[in-house]
């Protein structure tokens, strides 16, 4: 159980022979234990990089993460919270249980106690009967399944997602966002997931926090309180997925260079 304040979280990247970039400001986000969070945003607006500040793995040049009331520094990041990339970097040399093992080897548990998490975490996303099957045998949506294993197995508080599921068809993410529901009304994990896809944030999300580029500003915080499962077809569904698409509408924003 776990709560995360971002409190007035600045950043600029100092780039050699150019002015600082001017990345996120005055950034203050509060979630609630057991919380989803989805922060949108045009490509640019700082969003992977606000997640690497909260996952501990970026400084901030100014305000704090708080995580249960105690500052999140870089360098800190600890088992109590997953981090799930947008590429689902499998080790190929791994069946699917030894990249889930990969997870918790290092926390020294009882080999018995990372035979039982594995097991659990794989039955969890529904690839227990893949276990011994290595990332060539399995498909994008199986392999994206063995990554969420994978950050699960630790058992974290937190999960952060960058743009986990992007990657997959439509029909797949689909599958992925109904076990993601899932597992977090199971496990009661605080999430925060990052997306360019407005309609995977209305599907997923209790609150969905709207970044304006340059520097990425919170321009504003869209509860979201539709039963789940949250299907796009329904009425009340789409209409939250236009509503948001237009207040997180990038047309006027400025242009972004990379
Ligand atoms: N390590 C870095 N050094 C310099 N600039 C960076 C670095 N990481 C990201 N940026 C720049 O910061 C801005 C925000 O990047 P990012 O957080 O990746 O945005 P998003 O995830 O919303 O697309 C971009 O302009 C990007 O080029
Ligand atoms: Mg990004």
């Amino acid at each position: 159980m776990s709560r995360i304040s971002v409190a007035g979280i600045s950043k600029w990247f100092h780039r050699r022979g150019d002015a600082p970039l001017h990345v996120l400001s005055d950034i203050c986000i509060e979630i609630g234990t057991g919380k989803s969070v989805a922060i949108v945003g045009a490509s640019g607006s700082g969003k992977s990089t606000l997640l690497n500040i909260i996952a501990g793995l970026t400084d901030s040049d100014g305000g704090r993460v708080l995580i249960d009331g105690r500052e999140q520094r870089a360098g800190q990041t600890g088992a109590a919270m997953a981090y799930m990339f947008q590429e689902d970097r499998l080790l190929p040399w791994r069946t699917a249980a030894g990249n889930v093992r990969f997870g918790i080897e290092t926390l020294g548990l009882p080999r018995a106690e990372q035979d039982r998490r594995v097991r659990s975490v794989l039955e969890l996303v529904g690839l227990a009967e893949f276990a011994n099957a290595y990332p060539h045998e399995l498909s994008g949506g199986m392999r994206s399944r063995v990554a969420l294993a994978r950050s699960l197995a630790p058992e974290p508080q937190i999960l952060l997602m960058d743009e986990p599921f992007s990657k997959l068809d439509p029909a797949t993410r689909s599958q992925m966002h109904a076990e993601v529901v899932r597992i977090a009304a199971e496990r009661a994990v605080t999430i925060v997931f990052v997306t360019h896809d407005v309609e995977e944030a209305v599907v997923l999300a209790d609150e969905v926090v709207v970044l304006q580029p340059r520097p990425g500003r919170v321009k504003e915080v869209v509860p979201l309180q539709l039963a789940h499962p949250r299907d796009p077809v329904l009425p009340m569904v789409s209409d939250a997925v236009r509503d948001l698409r237009q207040r997180s509408d990038h047309s006027a924003a400025v242009p972004i260079y990379h």
